[in-house]
């Protein structure tokens, strides 16, 4: 599927009703042809986030994760629709306790796999390969300025902090470096 018709589909998807399920649809329909889509965007020079389309209802993101990658508990405020194309993302789940948050569940999705995440989601995500994994990630909304403060937990003592994106773009960008290194 063309990038275009993609954001295309979602926008006049999130105009509508159901429209986290005609989204997954159509991310599903994407990734289903995963050379096309592959062709389509350009390969990553570094592990990171490349905005395809970015408005208040709607964010179609392109994610390069790292090899080996992990990434820190965190919502969104917002549903989400992930699809895998290249590599494979783990995903853990998470719910609040009294005090901080504990795992609640796992999915591991590969190539060609979709999963959709309610607003009030807590997940933290693994590259579980030695080579990048790319996903494209649509949300309701601007991911960028959620509707209120997004959350982030430490990865260690998983106490609740505001969410840090400058702190996400720093991970990514060790994340890179540590790759290269290991290729070296
Ligand atoms: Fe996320």
């Amino acid at each position: 599927m063309e990038i275009d018709r993609l954001i295309e589909g979602c926008r006049v998807a999130v105009g509508g009703d159901d429209a986290e399920k005609h989204v997954r649809e159509l991310v599903a329909e994407a990734v289903a042809d995963r050379p096309a889509l592959i062709a389509a965007l350009a390969e990553p020079a570094h592990a990171g986030l490349v905005i395809l389309h970015r408005a208040p209802d709607l964010t179609v993101l392109d994610f390069a994760w790292a090899p080996w990658m992990c990434f820190k508990p965190h919502d969104h405020r917002m549903w989400s629709v992930v699809g895998i194309y290249s590599g494979r993302e783990d995903n853990v789940f998470w719910r609040r306790t009294a005090t901080a948050i504990e795992a609640a569940g796992a999915r591991s999705l590969g190539a060609g796999e979709v999963t959709t995440l309610g607003r009030d989601i807590i997940h933290s995500v693994v590259n579980p390969i030695g080579k990048l994994t790319r996903a494209i990630h649509v949300y309701g909304g601007d991911f960028f300025a959620p509707p209120t403060p997004r959350s982030e937990w430490d990865p260690e003592t998983l106490a609740e902090r505001p969410w840090d994106m400058e702190d996400t773009r720093r991970l990514f960008a060790e994340a890179d470096v540590r790759a290269r290194r290991s290729e070296q």
